[in-house]
């Protein structure tokens, strides 16, 4: 007999012991759908007395061969650490209409071109539409299509057929029984695991498109990302395409590739670090350029602030692309070591163009310019800033401090303010030394 579990969000996967119109986590209105646990887990649905547990001791456990090929994108290799892996599963999620299925029939026909054999399951569209991407992205491939939206039919087919690279589009049209509803959680998480299950034995690449919602969340594809061995975003920043590794088994989370959406498909952007600083104003105070590390990519791009007088008690402190809170200890390092005064002024902090950066060196950039929006003083032109700021105002070393500087260099940022070490020794101690280097004294 099946067990009830509850009511689970078909929007973000927040379970709730009572049916509600409303899901109280993401305030979706009619998402809670009642969910049945599979009978043999069901306490006594087995029988029998249990199996006794087998175990192997780690140092005999054979050595997996990591088996890799290039996508044929140079780009895209370094996001997947480089290329895909046999054998293995991953999820590209990103909002509707961003470039998922362009992205991916390119990749398609490249593995195509290197002569693999590829299926496209294309449940979103009919096959003409896909050849009508096809042919606007100049391919004429030689994939094989299919619209098959049952999981247990196309596992099978993995299972006999064994392509090299299975691109399902998307995962959210699959189920697994006749007459399933594609979508819902359920069908999500079991039609992930099936064809998991057997692309690994049949040993194919499998890539599942996922759709996230306008707000950002995950949403269906939140309850896969834990089966699949990487996932990956496409997002859209300062009007160019970036495919983020939100997790990655094979190769570095954080990594990044830049693509610009053409009228022709998807093309590599090999000097992002121009392309993101294309618009940054000229001498504006409160502009300054960044030498950031997204993954193992340096990258230069414009941090942004504004500084105006508060008509609130409380005054406010608006982050968007940083982590809020790194962004807080950088202001109140700014008021109580360098005397700033802050208190009365609501403060606005962004990376122009969208995009978002995890990377603690961004401190420097942010106090310079925060600094600059209040004192309306623009920093030079060609400096690019790095360095993470300590609670004292010192300023602490980054990773990979010598390819930033490359980089810098390469974009026309030839001069680094940044901590000081080896690769860069005249470099300052503090943010103190920082502001008065550019400035001179206050
Ligand atoms: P698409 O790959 O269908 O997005 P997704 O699968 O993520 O929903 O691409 C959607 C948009 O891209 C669509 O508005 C048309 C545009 N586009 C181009 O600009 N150039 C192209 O070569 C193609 C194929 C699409
Ligand atoms: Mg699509």
């Amino acid at each position: 007999m099946a067990r009830s579990l509850g009511y689970v969000c078909q929007e973000c996967g927040a379970r709730s012991p009572v049916s509600m119109g409303r899901c109280p986590s993401c305030g979706a209105w009619g998402s809670l759908v009642a969910e049945e646990a599979p009978a043999q887990i069901v306490k006594g649905g087995r029988g029998g007395s249990p199996r006794a547990l087998t175990t192997t001791r780690l140092g005999d456990v054979a050595d997996a061969e990591l088996v890799r090929y290039s996508s044929g994108d140079a780009e895209m290799d370094r996001v997947l650490g480089g290329g895909w892996v046999v054998g293995s599963a991953a999820l590209l999620a990103g909002e509707p209409g961003i470039g998922k299925s362009t992205l991916l029939l390119q990749l398609a026909e490249h593995a195509v071109s290197a002569g693999r054999t590829v299926l496209y399951v294309a449940g979103e569209e009919s096959p003409a539409q896909v050849r009508m991407r096809a042919e606007r992205v100049g391919l004429a491939s030689g994939m094989q299509l299919t619209r098959e939206n049952d999981a247990t039919v196309i596992a099978a087919h993995l299972s006999a057929a064994a392509p090299d690279l299975v691109i399902v589009d998307s995962i959210q049209t699959l189920t697994t029984e006749p007459g399933g509803v594609p979508g819902t959680l359920t069908s999500l998480r079991d039609s992930t695991a099936l064809l998991v299950e057997a692309a690994k034995s049949a040993g194919c690449v499998l890539v599942l498109i996922g759709h996230v919602t306008k707000q950002g969340s995950i949403a269906g594809p939140k309850v896969i990302e834990h089966v699949v061995d990487a996932t990956f975003a496409l997002e859209s920043a300062a009007g160019l395409r970036v495919v983020r590794a939100i997790k990655n088994r094979f190769g570095p989370a954080g990594e990044v590739s830049v693509f610009e959406m053409t009228r022709s498909g998807m093309l590599a952007v090999t000097n992002p670090s121009e392309a993101f600083l294309a618009e940054r104003p000229k001498g504006a105070p409160g502009s300054v350029v960044v030498a950031a590390l997204e993954g193992q990519r340096p990258l230069l791009l414009e941090v942004q602030a504004l500084a105006s007088k508060s008509p609130y008690a409380a005054p406010r402190r608006v982050v968007q692309g940083l982590d809020a809170r790194r962004v807080d200890v950088v202001l109140a390092v700014l008021e109580r070591r360098i005397d700033l005064p802050l208190e009365a002024l609501d403060v606005f902090v962004n990376v122009a163009g969208g995009l978002r950066i995890t990377d603690p060196g961004a401190d420097l950039a942010v106090a310079v310019a925060v600094y600059s929006a209040v004192t309306n003083r623009a920093a030079p032109e060609d400096v690019a800033f790095v360095g993470e700021i300590g609670l004292a105002g010192e300023l602490r070393s980054v990773g990979q401090l010598g390819r930033r500087l490359e980089e810098a260099r390469r974009a026309g940022h030839p001069r680094l303010v940044g901590p000081r070490s080896a690769d860069l020794p005249d470099g300052v101690r503090t943010l103190q030394e920082a502001l008065l280097l550019l400035w001179g004294p206050r």
